[in-house]
């Protein structure tokens, strides 16, 4: 059930464009991060990493945390999720449901205090496995092989721009260079939050874009062939994911907003002719608590 996901077109008439967008909330625990979560523990399975008494330990506050409870669960693995104490309550009912084990640890220190604690405790007990979404290269390589092949089929190997916002950074490096070999002139660009847009020489801020710019930038990022930058502010980003939720009926969250925002900016310099391709992320039930479903 994971990947293979439709590509749909959305069309701006006020913008005479339409844009391309990739429907990875389909994906079973509803994010693009279910690719991943497979990915990386059937490979740790194949390298005789993972057996029965394995538990599967990372630090995320988000998507990763559910899918990997998610495929966890279908696999019959322990998993051990490390967020901070102000994770939202959505999150933490979805990744206890699928039965995986919350550690919360204070805020403050951000995602570097939950590697640490996670790395400490793989040292003292070897029946921990780490999956370290944010530096393996599995990550960006399943983007590449998988949603980046599927781009290409689905839009018979013609594409002028790919827009993508980053967390882990694996989306744009592995599409971005999928896409870069069979479509050269493609431009690949980076959507950023503009309260945090770190490629472009900001300090990082607090924004409404949840799951990306996590206030650095991800090393798998410095391998994606980006051509230049897009921001994006919070409020525009809301604004776009509501259009989708209203006016499409695609129950999406605040980033799948936030690239289409910055693709449909790409789309009127590039001209009506442009395929302009991105990423509906993840589900809009994951943003019960936040500003997306404020009463307006
Ligand atoms: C909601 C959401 N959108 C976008 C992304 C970015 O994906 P990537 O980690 O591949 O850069 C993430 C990743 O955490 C996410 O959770």
């Amino acid at each position: 059930m994971i990947g293979n996901t439709p590509l749909v077109s959305l069309p701006f008439p006020e913008a005479q464009r339409s844009i391309l967008a990739k429907c990875e909330f389909l994906n079973p625990s509803g994010s693009i991060k279910d690719r991943l979560a497979k990915t990386i523990i059937l490979a740790a399975e194949q390298q005789g990493r993972l057996n029965p008494d394995s538990t599967i330990l990372e630090c995320t506050s988000g998507n990763t945390g559910i899918a990997l409870a998610m495929v966890g669960a279908a696999k019959g693995y322990r998993v051990s999720i490390l967020m901070s104490e102000s994770a939202s309550q959505e999150r933490r009912l979805l990744m206890r449901q699928l039965g995986a084990e919350l550690i919360l640890f204070r805020p403050g220190g951000g995602y570097r205090t939950g590697i640490l604690i996670s790395e400490e405790m793989a040292a003292k007990d070897p029946r921990y496995f780490l999956p370290k979404q944010f530096e393996n290269p599995l990550n960006a390589e399943d983007h590449e092989h998988g949603t980046g092949l599927e781009l290409l089929a689905q839009t018979d190997g013609r594409i002028d721009a790919f827009v993508a916002g980053y967390g882990t950074g694996g989306t744009l490096a592995g599409c971005g260079k999928a896409i870069k070999r069979a479509c050269p002139s493609a431009r690949i660009l980076a959507m950023e939050p503009a309260e945090a847009a770190l490629l472009c020489g900001e300090m990082p801020c607090c924004h409404a874009i949840e799951g990306i710019a996590g206030g650095f930038i991800p090393p798998l990022l410095r391998s994606a062939p980006i051509d230049g930058e897009i921001s994006v502010s919070s409020a525009e980003a809301l604004l776009m994911t509501r259009r989708l939720n209203r006016e499409f009926g695609l129950l999406v969250g605040t980033s799948s907003g936030a690239n289409v925002a910055a693709a449909l900016r790409m789309a009127r310099d590039l001209g009506p002719e442009a395929r302009v391709v991105t990423i509906l992320c993840d589900r809009a039930e994951r943003y019960f608590s936040t500003s997306l479903f404020a009463p307006l």
